[in-house]
């Protein structure tokens, strides 16, 4: 067979950090022994075939009710749909009801997931070569990847334990100016950041914006995890206290509905005015982006994501609140088997931060964290996760791991911290006890990225 040259292919697809994706969800293939806390794979032991075809015939008859003649609604199920999508009315009443988002429809873009509403965006944004994208870092590897594949350059920008500090982001952007390039964007999660469920509090989403405004950024903000907030503690969105038009918000099915619908959204109400003086959205003038990637998302996706909107009154937020509970009970496994593993004043060299909700917590541990350490844990102890050091974009993480518990039940998470900790405690020591730092849940919440 003749051979491919691999340095005439794109670099994207030759970079050995766009493995990251395949890395983590082949690892579950190669020790299925293992119990898990390398994916964010949701829950999926809610599922049922039958309400495929219920969602679906349930959008139907919503637009059969509002009077769409059944000539219109087949050609609609079965024919190329509109680029932007089908259920941006429906989206739009989502996110006013579970976000205090207000936007019109036209604003809505319905796309294949949040992956290509980032790729869709960032194409957008991005115009020229000197363009460069900020991001939180640790980030979401879907983010470093899709930035890769259009060759735009990504910039990380360290978070603390309360994500992003508002000033820094700032430093980096000046930073960017300086050596004569422009930042274009800004990437973050602002609720429960995977990979270290960071929330960004308050004050720091309203001088973030500000910064935003001041230093000509656009934020992309991504939210999978935003619904699955303790009663009570679900922060506003920065889309929601968004006045100046800075942001723009991706949003996903993958964890509220589910992921095989590969169904996600991009809000971008900002108008554009073309060549002949027309005004549009922003999300309207990129459709020709979304034509080209996709030409149209799934109808028969829309239809069952639209059957869920409309059954559940487009209030995703009630609707997923026994979900939120199996996710806070075992995040709540993972911090109690921990403190029990790792208990605070005793040398073990452990810290783990106490995210609020969301799929993952950070665990520092005193050896290197890495794929091969990560090998040896999967097959001599039974038990996987993730380096934390591959969603680092400026290197660092490299004693700390990513432990998703989101596809795990209490009982397996608890025998899995169990075998963690005899991986642990059989790993050898990099650095000498006397150099580590406090090691209680409550007196010292790991860094994510302050390790190495
Ligand atoms: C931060 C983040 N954004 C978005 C997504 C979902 O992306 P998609 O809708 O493409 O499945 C995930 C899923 O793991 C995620 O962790």
């Amino acid at each position: 067979m003749a051979r491919f040259g691999q340095d005439s292919l794109h670099p994207s697809i030759t970079d050995p950090d766009m493995d990251s994706m395949r890395i983590l969800s082949e690892t579950a293939l190669r020790f299925p022994d293992a119990l898990s806390f390398s994916s964010g794979a949701p829950y999926d032991g809610n599922h049922d075939l039958a309400n495929l075809s219920f969602y679906t015939d349930r959008y139907i008859k919503h637009l059969r009710d509002k009077g769409v003649p059944d000539a219109r609604i087949t050609r609609l199920m079965f024919q190329y749909g509109p680029v932007n999508g089908l259920i941006q009315d429906e989206v739009a009443l989502m996110l006013r009801k579970d976000e205090g988002i207000d936007v019109p429809p036209e604003a809505v873009m319905i796309t294949h997931g949040f992956q290509e509403a980032a790729l869709i965006a960032l194409r957008g944004l991005c115009a020229s070569p000197d363009d460069v994208l900020l991001s939180v870092s640790p980030a979401y590897v879907g983010i470093r990847g899709a930035a890769r594949m259009l060759d735009i350059p990504i910039r990380g920008v360290l978070e603390g334990p309360d994500g992003l500090d508002p000033e820094a982001v700032a430093e980096a952007a000046r930073a960017v100016r300086a050596e004569g390039r422009r930042p274009a964007a800004l990437y973050l999660v602002p609720d429960f950041n995977n990979p270290s469920g960071t929330v960004l509090p308050l004050a720091a989403r309203r001088r973030l914006l500000e910064v935003a405004e001041a230093e000509d950024l656009y934020i992309l903000e991504d939210n999978p995890y935003g619904l699955f907030a303790r009663d009570g503690e679900a922060m506003p969105t920065l889309k929601s206290l968004d006045t100046a038009g800075r942001v723009l918000y991706l949003g996903s099915f993958a964890k509220s509905a589910f992921p095989g619908a590969r169904l996600g959204y991009l809000v971008a109400d900002q108008e554009v005015a073309d060549g002949s003086g027309t005004v549009r959205t922003l999300a309207q003038t990129l459709s020709k982006a979304k034509a080209m990637y996709s030409v149209g998302s799934s109808t028969l996706s829309q239809a069952v994501i639209g059957g869920i909107l409309v059954e559940h009154d487009h209030d995703l937020r009630s609707a997923t609140r026994e979900l939120a509970a199996v996710y806070l009970e075992r995040l709540d496994a993972a911090l109690d088997a921990l403190a029990e593993h790792f208990p605070p004043g005793a040398d073990h060299g452990v810290e783990w931060n106490t995210p609020r909700g969301g799929f993952f917590l950070a665990l520092k541990v005193p050896f290197t964290a890495d794929l091969a350490a990560m090998e040896r844990s999967a097959r001599d102890y039974g038990v996987s996760w993730a380096p934390m050091s591959m969603f680092h974009l400026e290197g660092g993480g490299r004693h700390e791991m990513r432990l998703g518990f989101s596809n795990l039940a209490p009982e397996a998470i608890r025998e899995g911290i169990a075998r963690l900790a005899r991986f642990i405690e059989d790993t050898p020591r990099e650095t000498s006890p006397g150099t580590q730092r406090p090691t209680s849940r409550e007196t010292a919440p790991a860094t994510p990225g302050a390790a190495a």
